[in-house]
């Protein structure tokens, strides 16, 4: 069974000033959505060394996918995407492209998103923005798409389940 992690990050989720809600709401939308195991979820400060650190350490443990959420727009302490390009090997532009594209139907504000998406290894790893309507919209566009992704990038078709392009 593939493994996620769903990783929040947010200075103030951090602090215990407010309550997470698009960690939760990523991980629900992965369980309806995916035959997939949540298998790691944190909450961590919009601190660049800690993102590293926490995707290293997530991708050695073997995670098909992380989605990570928020930190990435224009905000002095938003470095997700920079800590994200520190971590992958590969990079997978077409899907931030492909989030930003539909977000924009819906707001234009998705054009301030510096999302990013790559590979580090097996692990795919992709930036979402921070609230959670922005995060069930971004899923809406991404989960149909991750399943050929992920047998792509392991080389292997999930167990039990062959997967068409869409
Ligand atoms: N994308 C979608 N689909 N829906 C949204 O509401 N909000 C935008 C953008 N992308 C939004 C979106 C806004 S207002 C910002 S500032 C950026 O994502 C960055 O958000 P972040 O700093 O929380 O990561």
């Amino acid at each position: 069974m593939r493994r996620v992690g769903v990783l929040t990050i947010s200075d103030r989720g951090a602090r215990g000033d407010y309550e997470d809600k698009s960690g939760p709401l990523a991980a629900e939308l992965v369980a309806e959505q995916t035959a997939w195991a949540v298998a790691r979820r944190a909450v961590i400060p919009d601190e660049f060394d800690v993102i590293v650190q926490t995707l290293l350490d997530w991708c050695a443990d073997g995670l098909d996918l992380i989605l990570t959420s928020g930190g990435t727009g224009f905000a002095p302490r938003d470095v997700t995407p920079e800590a994200t390009r520190r971590v992958i090997e590969r990079d997978a532009p077409g899907i931030a492209e492909a989030l930003r594209a539909a977000s924009l139907e819906v707001t234009r504000h998705a054009m301030l998103s510096r999302a990013v998406a790559g590979i580090r290894g097996s692990t795919l790893i992709i930036n979402l923005p921070g609230n959670p309507k922005a995060v069930r919209e971004n899923l809406d566009v991404l989960l149909p798409v991750l399943p050929h992704a992920l047998d792509l990038l392991t080389g292997r078709p999930e167990s039990g389940q062959e997967h068409r392009a869409l």
